[in-house]
């Protein structure tokens, strides 16, 4: 039974991110009956690049706005029945060295929706929010996944500010009754990510044999997602999900970071057989820790699969392999996010620091 017949036109805050571009495509793909809006402030991390070359167009539209100024959120939201929330300030690093910004995007911004969302009840079919398994914080190496039951445990601002908006956003449906819906999802990678996280920075560095830097010992413990299941099971909570009800999204994999990055190594190795950075694993680095950081993440995903049938389709190295090729293949987008002072800048605080 599909509970989602009246969907006309989405929105898609932060759709000219990596996953929000990435579902924004697959929406158009798979939902020949909608027509979806891209709200973007198009921060460092947002580019209309990201959506070129969209399935039919002609029912996509892109609305340059920043989540936090109730204003624009009105204008857009004018004919609009759905909303589905990426924007968001993303990147854990970012968050440390300046976490006003993760406050003011993640939290007052998604409390600016809300209540947009709130004085259009009549019209507002759903509200779904794109949380994030940081909420939980860390996990021992022998703790079980956990489950949507689990007590937030958030360290560092961005996990903290991702908490707040994900208690505000239940608070709205609990008191105003704002029928909505969460997906928490593990790490996500796959085209279009942003190269200040770890594998497409993996990936690019590796291309031009500087330096791979792990931080600490590299031991610690992700839950890899590709992007594409991500978007699918989003389309699966807004087609059968349960009003109220947040779902668990992950990839069912708890490889170290060393591991990973030694994965991407052998794939440049084998993409690139004649470059002189063979084997790409010298490139590898140990440099500071990051403060604070969690050390492993494990989603229990049986809920989703239980009641919705969605499932994982991407193997993990069969997913990475296709990355390391989009990357290859897109050298322009690429180079003008690394040619871009604000990366530049950012790589220089970053990095040069730790490894010192
Ligand atoms: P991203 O950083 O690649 O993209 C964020 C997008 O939001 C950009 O297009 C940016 O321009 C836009 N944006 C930022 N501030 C805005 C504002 N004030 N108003 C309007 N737009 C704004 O992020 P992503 O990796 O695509 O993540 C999308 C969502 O998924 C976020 O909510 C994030 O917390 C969540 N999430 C991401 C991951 C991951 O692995 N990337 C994992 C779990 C959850
Ligand atoms: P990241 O991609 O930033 O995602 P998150 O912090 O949201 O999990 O980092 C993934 C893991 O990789 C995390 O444990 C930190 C680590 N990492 C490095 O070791 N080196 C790097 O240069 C980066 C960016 C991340």
């Amino acid at each position: 039974m599909v509970n989602w017949p009246d969907v006309r036109r989405i929105l898609c805050t932060g759709g000219a991110g990596f996953i929000g571009s990435n579902f924004v495509r697959h929406l158009l793909a798979v939902r020949a009956d909608v027509e979806v809006v891209t709200f973007d402030a198009l921060t460092y991390a947002g580019s209309r690049e990201n959506l070129r070359d969209l399935p039919d167009e002609g029912r996509h539209s892109f609305a340059l706005g920043d989540i936090t100024d109730r204003a624009a959120v009105e204008r857009v939201l004018d004919g609009v029945d759905t909303i589905v929330h990426f924007a968001a300030e993303s990147h854990v690093d970012r968050s440390i060295a300046s976490p006003g910004a993760f406050v003011h995007t993640n939290v007052t911004g998604t409390f600016t929706l809300l209540e947009a969302a709130r004085a259009r009840a009549a019209t507002i079919t759903r509200f779904h929010h794109v949380s994030t398994d940081e909420v939980y914080g860390t996990l021992a190496p022998d703790q079980p996944a956990v489950t949507e039951a689990a007590a937030y445990a958030p360290r560092s601002p961005y996990a903290a500010s991702k908490a707040a908006s994900d208690h505000l956003v239940r608070a709205y449906a609990t008191t105003y009754g704002l029928p909505i819906t969460i997906s928490t999802c593990s790490n996500n990678y796959g085209p279009y990510q942003f190269p200040e996280k770890l594998i497409p920075l993996m990936i690019v560095n590796g291309a031009l044999g500087k330096p791979l830097p792990i931080y600490g010992d590299g031991r610690q413990i992700r839950d890899w997602l590709h992007v594409e299941d991500h978007c699918a099971a989003i389309v699966a909570i807004l087609e059968r999900g349960a009003v109220g009800e947040t779902y668990h999204v992950g990839g069912g994999n708890q490889p170290t970071n060393l591991a990973i990055v030694e994965a991407l190594c052998a794939l440049l190795d084998a993409r690139y057989p004649t470059s002189p950075q063979v084997p790409h694993a010298q490139l590898i680095t140990f440099v500071a820790d990051r403060p604070g950081h969690d050390r492993r993440y494990d989603l229990d995903v049986g809920k989703i699969e239980r009641t919705l049938g969605w499932r994982p389709r991407h193997q993990l190295v069969d997913g990475l392999r296709a990355t390391v090729a989009w990357y290859a293949e897109h050298g322009a987008w690429l180079a003008a996010i690394r040619d871009s002072d604000d990366f530049r800048r950012w790589l220089a605080l970053n990095y040069e620091e730790r490894r010192s």
